[in-house]
Parts: C-alpha cells; structure tokens; sequence
C-alpha cells in the first residue's frame, strides 16, 4: 500500500468517531484533506465545523460544510486531525503544515481528539521531525537563541507566514525525552506564540494506518 492509501484508509475510519449532528473539529494536512472528502459523504449529518486553517476552510466549504467560529461553538465533541510524530504516550509533534497555534486551540476546546496518522509517524522519541515553534517576528532572534540554549538548531521557514502573520522556526537535534515539560519551558519564552508540542493536551485515541488495516489506539 502506498502511502497515500494508508492515509486514506485511516481518513475513512475517523468517520466512525463523527459524532452525528454535532459541530465537529477539523485539523490541517494531507491526512485530513482525504478526511474532509470522506466527511463530504456523510454531510447531511454534520451540523458544521470548526478548522485549524484558511486551507481546510476552503475545502470544507467546497465540499457544501459550513464552518462556524470557533467563538460560535459552546461545545466541540470531537477533534480529528493528523500529526507528525506521535510518541507511545499519545505526545506529538505537530504543525509541519504551520496550522499549529489553530490546532493547539482546537485540541484544548474539543472534548476528545482522534489523532489520524500512517504507521511512518509513530516514533519511541519525538524529535526527529524538527519541532515548529510559531513566533511574532520581533522575537525571532531572541527565541532562537533560547532554543540553542535548550540543544536546539532552530531555523527559519523561509517565505512561510501562518494564517496568524507569524513566522516559524523549525527546531533540529532535540531528542524530546519529557515533552510535557519542554513544551511547559518554551510556553514561558516571551515571543513564543505556540510550540508544536502536544503533550500536556495529547491524543485520546490514535488510528494508525498500517500494512495489515487500521489499528486504534486509547490513551485515556
Ligand atoms: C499541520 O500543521 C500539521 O500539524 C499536520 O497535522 C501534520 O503536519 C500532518 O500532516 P500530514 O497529514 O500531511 O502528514
């Protein structure tokens, strides 16, 4: 299987966790993009969304869902979104695609999030993947220089400005051995807009998109 199809296996397993006629969350990425497709077969049960980007918004909206403010939304049952690295723990790393603070929020708001990878993101260690760290441009320097105090080489992603205006950098080298607390420690760098650190509100539930099917995983 390629791995177009691993995403889109686990893609179309996540509608099982739509709740119906409920507002629904919806991440940023490649493995959400075939999430929404599938979503759009089942659209007269989705009361709306809720997305973690200008990118997904567009595409739910091509597809006849509407997508609400998250400030419109009391109660957000559910959360599905895909993620760079997930660690044995439900800890990820995410916001390859630079949609972290959006996702960071929406995670918070949701009662429960499915996290949708392929079987290539589950990792022992997070770090691997350069970890992105959305920042205001005046702290950029300052951020970098806390962060190769901390191990990390961080870099700039060139020409990228998040739906916020932000830029980020992508950290190389760190072997993530406590996520909950880096992703605490960076919290409190003035600058730091979000860390794509998903620790201390992990994944609830995991599907896992390998050679044999789809696997689930529970955290809680
Ligand atoms: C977006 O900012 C990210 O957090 C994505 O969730 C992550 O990059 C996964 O994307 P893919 O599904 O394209 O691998």
């Amino acid at each position: 299987m390629t791995q177009d199809e691993l995403k889109k296996a686990v893609a179309q397993a996540a509608l099982r966790h739509v709740v119906p006629d409920a507002v629904i969350g919806v991440g940023t990425g490649s493995t959400v993009d075939f999430f929404i497709d599938a979503l759009a077969g089942m659209r007269e049960r989705v009361r709306a969304a809720v997305s973690s980007s200008e990118r997904s918004t567009a595409r739910l909206r091509a597809h006849g869902i509407e997508v609400l403010d998250l400030n419109q939304v009391e109660h957000l049952p559910v959360y599905i979104d895909g993620a760079d690295e997930i660690d044995p723990g439900g800890a990820m790393i995410k916001g390859g695609g630079g949609a972290l603070t959006r996702e960071k929020i929406l995670a918070e708001a949701a009662a429960r999030f499915v996290c949708i990878v392929d079987a290539s993101k589950l990792v022992a260690l997070l770090g691997a993947f350069p970890l992105p760290v959305e920042v205001v441009p005046m702290a950029r320097e300052l951020v970098r220089r806390r962060l190769r105090e901390l191990g990390g080489d961080a870099r700039l992603r060139e020409g990228f400005v998040t739906d916020n205006g932000n830029q980020i950098l992508d950290v190389h080298g760190l072997r993530i051995e406590h996520p909950a607390e880096l992703e605490h420690r960076l919290n409190q760098v003035p600058g730091v807009v979000t860390v794509g650190l998903f620790a201390r509100r992990g994944a609830d539930v995991a599907l896992i998109g390998g050679a044999d099917g789809v696997t689930q995983r529970d955290f809680d």
